[in-house]
Order: C-alpha cells, then sequence, then structure tokens
C-alpha cells in the first residue's frame, strides 16, 4: 500500500483523536517502518490491517466503520493531490464509472507499484449504476465512503446499498442510486 494512504490515515486520527493516540498505536502495532511513511513509498499492507485494528480497540469503534469515515477523509486528500484526475468529470456517477478504465489508470501510471481494487459495472442509467469490487484487501468500507465523498463533492445525494458477494468482503456488489 503506498505511503500516501499511510500518510492521510494518521493526519485523520491525529485530527479526530489527538496525536496521542497516533503515538500509542504506532507503537502498539509493532511495525517494520517503525510507523515513518513517504508518500510515494510503498508498505507491507498488514502495516495498515495492524494500525486500523489498533485504533479500533483503543478508541472501541469497530473497524468497518473506521474504514467508512477513512474513505470520506481520504476523498478529499486524493482530490487535493490530484486535482487534475477529478476536474475532467461533470457528474459523480460518471466519475466513479471511470475509476476502473481512467482514474486508477491514471493513478497505476504515477505509482507502478499501487494495489489497486477492481471495479465490475454490471448495469449503468442517468441515476443509478450497479459495479462489483474485488480486491484482496477487502476494503469495500473504504470504498463505500469514497463513493459517498464523490457524490457530496458535486452537491448530490446517493443511497449505497451493498452485498457481500465472498464473507471476507474481498468481493462486493453495490448498488448506487442518487436521490433527488
Ligand atoms: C486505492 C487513487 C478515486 C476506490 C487508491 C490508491 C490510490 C488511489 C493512490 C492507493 C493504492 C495503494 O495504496 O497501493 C485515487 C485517485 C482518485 C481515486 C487519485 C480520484 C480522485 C477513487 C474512488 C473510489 C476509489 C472514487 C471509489 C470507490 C479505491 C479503493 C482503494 C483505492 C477502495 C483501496 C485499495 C483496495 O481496495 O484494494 N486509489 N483513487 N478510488 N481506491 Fe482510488
Amino acid at each position: 500500500m503506498k505511503g500516501i494512504v499511510f500518510d492521510e490515515f494518521l493526519q485523520m486520527v491525529e485530527a479526530n483523536y489527538g496525536l496521542i493516540t497516533v503515538d500509542s498505536i504506532i507503537t502498539k502495532s509493532d511495525l517494520p517502518s517503525g510507523g515513518v511513511y513517504t508518500t510515494v513509498g510503498t508498505y507491507d499492507f498488514n502495516e495498515m490491517v495492524a494500525l486500523v485494528t489498533e485504533l479500533s480497540q483503543e478508541i472501541d469503534v469497530p473497524v468497518p466503520d473506521l474504514l467508512h469515515h477513512f474513505g470520506h477523509y481520504l476523498f478529499d486528500s486524493l482530490v487535493k493531490t490530484h486535482p487534475e484526475v477529478v476536474s475532467s468529470y461533470s457528474s459523480p456517477l460518471s466519475l466513479i464509472a471511470s475509476i476502473e478504465d481512467h482514474i486508477h489508470v491514471h493513478v497505476k501510471k504515477l505509482y507502478p507499484d499501487a494495489e489497486l481494487p477492481t471495479f465490475k459495472i454490471l448495469e449503468q442509467t442517468d441515476t443509478q449504476l450497479r459495479l462489483v469490487y474485488t480486491s484482496s484487501r477487502g476494503l469495500y468500507m473504504l470504498a463505500k465512503g469514497l463513493m459517498e465523498k464523490t457524490f457530496e463533492h458535486f452537491g448530490q445525494k446517493v443511497n449505497v446499498d451493498f452485498k457481500l458477494l465472498r464473507e471476507d468482503g474481498k468481493e462486493v456488489e453495490f448498488t448506487l442510486k442518487q436521490v433527488g
């Protein structure tokens, strides 16, 4: 996983729970990197698992809720660091439908060792999108947060339903319905 994701995660923890919590989860996670991340570096995904698990225990919030919240936070950071990726879209559904063939393709050029999920579109209309998220990392709640925030970014509202196609969350079907 890219350092930018770790960086943003720790910034979110600091903003919401303070520097003491950041230090505490880094120490308890016993990380090979020591908890020091550079944006372009690549780190073992297990370090993220350890940090999220420690945070979950420390503040008593379930891991899926934390990932969901982190998705909201991460979207704004991604837009700030890569405004050129988002500016070519005029609607949230067209942006989300283009992650697989455009956005993450661009990301892969910038960071060749990025580990990205795949999104397979099942059905698309002007107001609805059905797609399947697949990733060995099972970060579907992060995806949910990112998708919701994409709508907010365009000043629109959405209902996001999902169905786990695999119990471990590595394959999840999403249904997005634009509201209003
Ligand atoms: C991961 C970039 C939009 C879903 C990532 C990573 C980057 C990235 C750099 C980290 C890869 C790694 O750590 O190796 C971007 C940019 C976007 C964007 C620049 C546009 C502003 C989205 C949106 C979604 C999404 C709208 C909504 C579903 C994900 C997920 C991951 C991810 C779920 C985590 C990896 C996984 O699940 O396997 N993206 N992304 N991305 N992206 Fe995007």
